[in-house]
C-alpha cells in the first residue's frame, strides 16, 4: 500500500451562463468550458423550444447542463426534473431553494439525478441545500450586490459551511456580472463560476497583452531572422 498521503486538489471550473448556442459554440472551442448553466430567462431570449435548445447545447459541452424546473408542486417537480434528465445524461435539474425545491432535490439525488440548488440568497440556504444533497448549489451574487448587499462573501460564507463539515455540494457563483467577480471567486476558493459569453470574453482582454503582440511582431519584421 502506498504511503504517499492523498492530496484533494480542487480545481475551479468555469461555466458558461448562456442558451445562445452561437455563444456556447465560441465558448467550447476554446476548450476550458466545462459546463452550462440555463435559466427561464436565458432560454426565453432565444428561438426554438426548450429542449431542442438544451439537446443542441448538449452536444457542444460534455459536462454538466443545468435545466430548471418550472412546475410548482413537489410532485410535478419531480415529474418534470425526470422527464427532463431523460434528454440527456450530463442534465442537472436546477430548481429553486424553497422547501419544496429541497425535498425534490433530496429524491432527485437519491434516483442520481443530480441538482443544482439555484435563487440561493443566504448562508441558511446553503445549509439546507447542502443538508438535502444538492450537487451543486447558485448563490446569485450579482444580484444580492443589486439588494445591497456582499455577494462576495455570501461566497466566501458558503465555503466555509460546506468544508466545515466536508460537504460534497460544489458552490457556483452565479449572477456574475463582472471579470473582477470571477477572479475574486478564484481567490475565495469557488468551485465553479458561471459566467456570462461577455464577461468571459473581458476575461482574456488585457491592453498589454494586445500592445506586447504588437511589439514582439514589430521588433522580429525589423531584425533579419
Ligand atoms: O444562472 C442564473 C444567474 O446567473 C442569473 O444572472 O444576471 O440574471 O442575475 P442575472
Amino acid at each position: 500500500m502506498s504511503t504517499c498521503s492523498i492530496i484533494h486538489h480542487v480545481v475551479m471550473k468555469l461555466f458558461i451562463d448562456s442558451a445562445n448556442i452561437e455563444e456556447i459554440r465560441k465558448a467550447a472551442k476554446w476548450g476550458i468550458i466545462e459546463g452550462v448553466t440555463t435559466n427561464p430567462s436565458l432560454i426565453a431570449k432565444e428561438k426554438g423550444d426548450f429542449r431542442a435548445i438544451v439537446s443542441e447545447i448538449c452536444t457542444l459541452i460534455d459536462g454538466p447542463i443545468s435545466a430548471e424546473v418550472m412546475a410548482e408542486t413537489v410532485a410535478e417537480m419531480i415529474a418534470e426534473a425526470r422527464s427532463l434528465a431523460e434528454w440527456h445524461k450530463n442534465i442537472v435539474i436546477k430548481i429553486p431553494c424553497t422547501f419544496d425545491g429541497l425535498t425534490v432535490a433530496r429524491k432527485l439525488e437519491a434516483e442520481n439525478i443530480s441538482t443544482n440548488v439555484t435563487l440561493v440568497f443566504s448562508p441558511n440556504q446553503v445549509l439546507l441545500a447542502a443538508l438535502a444533497g444538492a450537487s451543486f448549489i447558485s448563490p446569485f451574487v450579482g444580484r444580492l450586490d443589486d439588494a445591497g448587499e456582499n455577494g462576495l462573501n455570501m461566497i466566501a460564507r458558503s465555503l466555509k459551511i460546506l468544508k466545515n463539515y466536508g460537504f460534497a455540494s460544489q458552490i457556483i457563483a452565479a449572477s456574475i456580472r463582472s471579470p473582477l467577480t470571477v477572479a475574486l471567486s478564484a481567490e475565495l476558493g469557488t468551485h465553479i463560476a458561471t459566467v456570462p459569453f461577455k464577461i468571459l470574453e473581458q476575461m482574456i482582454a488585457h491592453p498589454l497583452t494586445d500592445v506586447g503582440i504588437e511589439r514582439f511582431k514589430r521588433e522580429w519584421r525589423a531584425s533579419s531572422k
